[in-house]
């Protein structure tokens, strides 16, 4: 049984294998989590970006991590919110699984997930982390991976996933 645990941090300095950044479609950086890991990374992250030739909302695509101390970044791409009614909780779901399929890809065992959309994308926080729980509840055992680390940026963000991640799951895990 996979662990799931949140953590108030910053994403950059996570000691897993995988770390997920919040990024955009043109996978060219940007500020909030998409700044720091690239800052963090260095400049090889950008030029090794720039060969991917962007990426689809809802979609994640995998980098090595550079100078980062992870051996992968996955750059997810989340919904902007537009008041929910243009597929922004399917997007935003999409982007953990695909996550969990590139973990599963690349034999990862542990990995780091921002609050993705909840920033700039002005996704609602606890609405993003429900869909956030309940996705790599319902995909992390065919995964592979064995520890899900919700890095929250503030302690605001850290109690809700912490209120969540308390309550059993909505639909038993196969
Ligand atoms: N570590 C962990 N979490 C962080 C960090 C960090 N270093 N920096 C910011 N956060 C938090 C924010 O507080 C927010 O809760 O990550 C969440 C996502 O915020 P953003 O980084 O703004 O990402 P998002 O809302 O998905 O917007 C993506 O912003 O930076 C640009 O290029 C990016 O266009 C894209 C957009």
């Amino acid at each position: 049984m996979a662990e799931l645990i949140a953590v108030q941090g910053d994403i950059t300095t996570q000691r897993v294998d995988a770390i997920v950044n919040a990024a955009n479609t043109s996978l060219l950086g940007g500020g909030g989590v998409d700044g720091a890991i690239h800052r963090a990374a260095g400049p090889e992250l950008l030029a090794e970006c720039r060969k991917l030739g962007g990426c689809s909302t809802g979609d994640a695509k995998a980098t090595p991590g550079f100078h980062l101390p992870v051996k992968w970044v996955f750059h997810a791409v989340g919904p902007v919110w537009q008041g929910g009614g243009r597929d922004e909780d399917d997007l935003l779901a999409n982007c953990y699984k695909r996550c969990l399929e590139l973990a599963k890809t690349h034999q990862v065992k542990t990995i780091a997930f921002p609050a993705i959309s909840t920033g700039v994308y002005h996704f609602p926080p606890k609405r993003a982390a429900h869909i956030a729980i309940d996705t790599v509840r319902e995909f992390v055992e065919k995964s592979g991976v064995e520890v899900v680390r919700f890095v929250c940026f503030n302690a605001e963000t850290l109690a809700i996933y912490e209120q969540f991640l308390a309550e059993p799951p909505l639909k038993p895990v196969a």
